[in-house]
């Protein structure tokens, strides 16, 4: 178990993609090291929000391992996709945030990655795309579907087709990335402010807002704002909605028990 480090600081877990000779490929090893790493932060009462970035300078990761793709039988690939789309459809439905850390090439599965954590920070190194169609194969972790959701069905295409690399300027005039940031450092601490911000807020509150943005998004209009009225509904059923309303109201902090 090392090629998925897992640390926890005041709330806050560090998860990276530790495979740093490969550019953080990922293999089924890492696969299923992240699957187990994921599962247990969902079920960690010490973790609130999670960052998520790749060991070293270079890559975030650079895409799918292609060595171990060269392998596949068509069933085959057909099971690796599956398995890394259940993998970070783990994170999309995670009740907890997910902040995506770029540093360097965030390629192919990589990219995927990043798309399925809840919003996205990168160094000015980063370099994000599909190179995918260049290999001649298709990307085949969520890349498709979150891509064309993201910035819609045109720009996605375009990425997809041409198989580009992008920087992170290009990246955050496209609305994918929220911050640029010089270095490593400097962009995992925004990461954290970003987390402590999260975390003084009502962490039930935090989740179902997650989920109704999450689950919503592909309901029609209609739908998705009766979903967003029960969950509504579910916030008021929580101990933590009486504590934040009443604080207000006292005129003190709120505070919140998870509950
Ligand atoms: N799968 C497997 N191995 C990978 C990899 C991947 N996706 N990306 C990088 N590596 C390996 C390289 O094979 C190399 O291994 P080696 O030292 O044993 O030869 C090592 O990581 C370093 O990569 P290298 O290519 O030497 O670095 P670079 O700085 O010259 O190039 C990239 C960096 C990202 C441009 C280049 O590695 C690359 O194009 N990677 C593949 C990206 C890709 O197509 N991803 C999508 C796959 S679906």
């Amino acid at each position: 178990m090392d090629k998925v480090l897992l640390e926890v600081k005041e709330g806050i877990g560090y998860l990276t993609i530790n495979r740093p000779d490969k550019l953080n490929a990922l293999n089924n090893e890492v696969l299923s090291e992240l699957n187990s790493t994921i599962e247990n932060i969902n079920k960690s009462n010490d973790i609130k929000v999670v960052i998520v970035t790749g060991s070293g300078e270079k890559a975030f990761v650079a895409g799918a391992d292609i060595a171990f793709m060269k392998s596949l039988a068509p069933k085959q690939a057909v099971d690796f996709a599956r398995l890394g789309q259940e993998i970070l459809f783990k994170m999309e439905q995670s009740e907890k945030p997910f902040i995506a850390c770029v540093n360097g090439f965030a390629l192919g599965g990589g990219f995927e990655l990043a798309l399925a954590c809840d919003f996205i920070y990168a160094t000015e190194n980063a370099k994000l795309g599909f190179p995918e169609t260049g290999l001649a194969i298709i990307p085949g972790f969520g890349g498709t579907q979150n891509l064309s959701r993201l910035v819609g069905k045109n720009i996605a295409k375009e990425f997809i087709f041409t198989a580009k690399m992008v920087t992170a300027n290009d990246a955050k005039n496209l609305m994918i990335i929220s911050e640029i940031f010089k270095t490593k450092e400097e962009m995992i601490s925004y990461a954290e402010n970003t987390a402590k911000q999260i975390m003084k807020n009502g962490p039930i509150a935090v989740g179902l807002a997650k989920r109704a943005i999450a689950d919503g998004f592909d309901l029609t209009k209609e739908d998705g704002l009766k979903y967003e009225a029960s969950l509504f509904g579910v916030v008021f059923s929580t101990k933590d909605a009486e504590e934040g309303l009443t604080a207000f109201l006292e005129k003190r902090k709120p505070n919140y028990k998870n509950n």
